[in-house]
């Protein structure tokens, strides 16, 4: 989305004055605003957050303070969104800066999933899809999934998403993103090969045979986080070369090559909590985003953690919450006139909350 640019005031901010504006609006605000914090924000925004979490968690978080006015939601659209659905009408949430989306989400839009939903019917008629979401998409594909019986999943709850889903029709349509489809999918026991096919929404059929869908337990989107592409089998192979004994933790949304050599697998909330919990002096190499990986590094002394990808992997949208902009929505909540404020379409709200309170339940 469009953001303008900020008033020259706040773009010409230092760190410090930021900081110290940050920390003066939020004391006048008080109870009247909860700010959440996805973990891939940076330091100098995670130091302001009522609560950090992963997206799930930050889903359950946004309705604990239901005295309040407003969330500030330091992370990205769809998550803004989500919280929006999720919480009662009278608190308003705010995104600091609109610019703030995710590549992810990006990949698959309605038009392009009632076009997949429709050849799909006509092709397989006679198979039952269950539509599955990722949460990081656009407010009307949950909806699209709530109304058609499917849910929103996850990297927490994916593979009890999926089991649902399974335990209501033959297939799942998952999408936006492949690599969390197939490493679900393939941690239940399904052949990437045998089971799954990936569906282009730029080719008739989405690339796929009629005999290839009718095959196929998974169809996938064919939608990745840049981000956690880049992470590669041949990173992993140094780790353990260069650091004997190296514990390797990446995100679902890792390519499956890097995700079977990995020991353990999970969301950021999970890869926190498994370092943190872990023996002191163990080393621990990454596959995720960078913020989250030099945060627990700082917090975890006795450990060693360091990420997978050398060149370094920030998540270019999440980056755009600068505090500048998180100042500058603060300082309007306490004039009284909020910004950015995100609010879905009461049409699109009602089954996206439907498939959103599905997710809160499967876990
Ligand atoms: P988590 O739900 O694991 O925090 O993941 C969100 C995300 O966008 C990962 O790229
Ligand atoms: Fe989207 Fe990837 Fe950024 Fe997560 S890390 S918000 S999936 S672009």
């Amino acid at each position: 989305m469009y953001q303008a640019p900020l008033p020259q005031e706040y773009a010409s901010l230092t760190p410090e004055q930021a900081r110290e504006r940050i920390i003066a609006a939020k004391k006048a605000l008080g109870s009247r605003v909860v700010i959440l914090g996805h973990h891939y924000q940076r330091d100098e925004i995670i130091e302001h957050a009522d609560y950090r979490g992963d997206s799930f968690k930050l889903a359950k978080d946004a309705n604990k303070h239901p005295e309040a006015e407003y969330i500030v939601f330091c992370g990205v659209h769809f998550m803004a969104e989500s919280a929006d659905i999720l919480t009662p009408d009278h608190m308003k949430v705010i995104l600091p800066n609109l610019a703030a989306g995710c590549s992810m989400a990006d990949m698959a839009n309605l038009f392009q999933v009632r076009a997949a939903w429709r050849q799909l019917e006509e092709t397989i008629p006679n198979s039952t899809i269950v539509p599955i979401t990722y949460i990081n998409s656009a407010a009307n594909l949950k909806a699209f999934v709530g109304e058609r019986g499917g849910t929103v999943c996850t990297s927490t709850n994916a593979p009890k998403a999926v089991e649902w889903a399974l335990e209501r029709g033959e297939k799942v349509l998952f999408f936006p993103d492949q690599h969390l489809g197939r490493n679900t999918g393939a941690k239940l026991g399904y052949d990437p090969d045998k089971d799954m096919c990936v569906w282009d929404p730029f080719k008739p059929l989405g690339g796929n045979t009629p005999e290839k869908l009718r095959e196929s337990k998974f169809i996938l989107w064919k939608g990745h986080c840049s981000v956690h592409q880049r992470f590669t089998v041949e990173q992993v192979e140094r780790a353990r070369r260069e650091h004997p004994g190296v514990n390797v933790i990446v995100h679902p949304e890792c390519p499956i090559e890097v995700v079977r050599l990995a020991d353990y697998v999970g969301s950021t909330e999970f890869i926190i909590n498994t370092i943190t919990a872990a023996e002191p002096n163990t080393t621990w190499a990454v596959g995720t985003e960078i913020n989250l990986v030099n945060r627990v590094a700082k917090e975890q002394t006795d450990k060693k953690v360091f990420c997978l990808d050398p060149m370094i992997c920030p998540c270019s949208t999440m980056y755009r919450i600068h505090p500048s902009f998180l100042c500058w929505a603060l300082e309007n909540l306490v004039a009284g006139t909020p910004v950015n404020v995100i609010e879905v379409p009461p049409k699109v709200k009602h089954f996206a909350k439907l498939a959103l309170d599905r997710m809160l339940t499967i876990v």
